[in-house]
């Protein structure tokens, strides 16, 4: 990828994507938004790519927001603010949708811009040194990269207007408590354990994990009975594919299956 803003790696079956600008705490600047969206571009057709991780490099920070200073550029440009804030959520609106498990690996800060990056992945593992925080109302402004509907989802709309209002920092722990994050980890075992839960993941029939991610999200989007019909329908077309022959066959015949 372009001047290495981001680092894209495919390898058995899982994409590794890193914000590669370690000076500015990872920010997102545009150039690096286009980059993600590329690598979505690139995985969102690609069925041997199961698991995509989400990092940013150095210990001291995931990602520490939206560009300040390409924010700054923004003041008074007429639309030009709604229309980066549009961009943005659609870019990580399609890292949202991809068919592959998203995780997001944090470590350090994830502010702003930066935990509305992984609050698009699919869930969340974090070392014990993470900060999370919503800090724009300290700019004047608000989360827009869709961060105010992702986190009321995740967290319910009272917490994601104290988080919202107050800008208040959260630990890994505390962020864990309130349902935020999936998994805390001591900084060092952050990398093997979340190559562990991808392991895990990656075992099972791909075509289940990715059709169950589907009829998960579809949740999202319709209500309970209309989400429940997806689901019976997702059951269905399953019984009537290979991966599930294998995988009751090997049950009965007492051996693992082969996906
Ligand atoms: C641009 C940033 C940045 C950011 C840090 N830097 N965050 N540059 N945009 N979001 C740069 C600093 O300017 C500095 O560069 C270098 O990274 C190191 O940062 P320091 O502030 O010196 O480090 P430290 O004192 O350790 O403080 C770390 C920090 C602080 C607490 C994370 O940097 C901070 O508060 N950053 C801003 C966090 C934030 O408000 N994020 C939300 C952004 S708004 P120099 O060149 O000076 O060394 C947003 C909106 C999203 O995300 C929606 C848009 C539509």
């Amino acid at each position: 990828m372009s001047d290495n803003i981001i680092q894209f790696e495919i390898k058995d079956k899982k994409a590794y994507l890193e914000i590669n600008r370690p000076k500015a705490l990872n920010a997102l600047n545009k150039n690096v938004l286009a980059e993600i969206k590329k690598c979505c571009d690139i995985l969102k057709n690609n069925s041997s790519v199961h698991i995509l991780i989400v990092s940013g490099s150095g210990d001291k920070s995931f990602v520490a927001g939206a560009d300040i200073k390409e924010l700054q550029e923004l003041h008074n440009k007429n639309r030009e603010g709604e229309n980066f804030s549009k961009w943005g959520a659609e870019i990580f609106n399609s890292l949202e949708q991809l068919p592959q498990i998203t995780i997001a690996r944090i470590q350090g800060f994830a502010l702003g811009g930066g935990l509305e990056l992984a609050l698009a992945c699919d869930f969340i593992i974090a070392s014990e040194n993470a900060r999370f925080s919503l800090p724009e109302v300290t700019l004047g402004l608000i989360p827009g990269f869709s961060g105010t509907q992702r986190l009321r989802k995740r967290l319910g709309t009272a917490r994601a207007i104290e988080w919202i209002a107050t800008a208040e920092r959260y630990s890994a722990s505390e962020a864990y408590t309130f349902g935020l994050i999936n998994h805390v980890v001591k900084h060092e075992d952050l990398v093997f354990f979340t190559e562990q839960i991808a392991d895990k993941i990656i075992k099972n029939s791909p075509l289940a994990v990715k059709t169950a991610k589907l009829v998960i999200r579809s949740g999202e989007n319709c209500n309970f009975q209309e989400a429940c019909d997806i689901e019976s329908h997702q059951f269905g077309h399953l019984l009537n594919q290979a991966e599930s022959v294998e995988g009751i066959s090997a049950f009965i015949e007492k051996r693992p299956a082969q996906f």
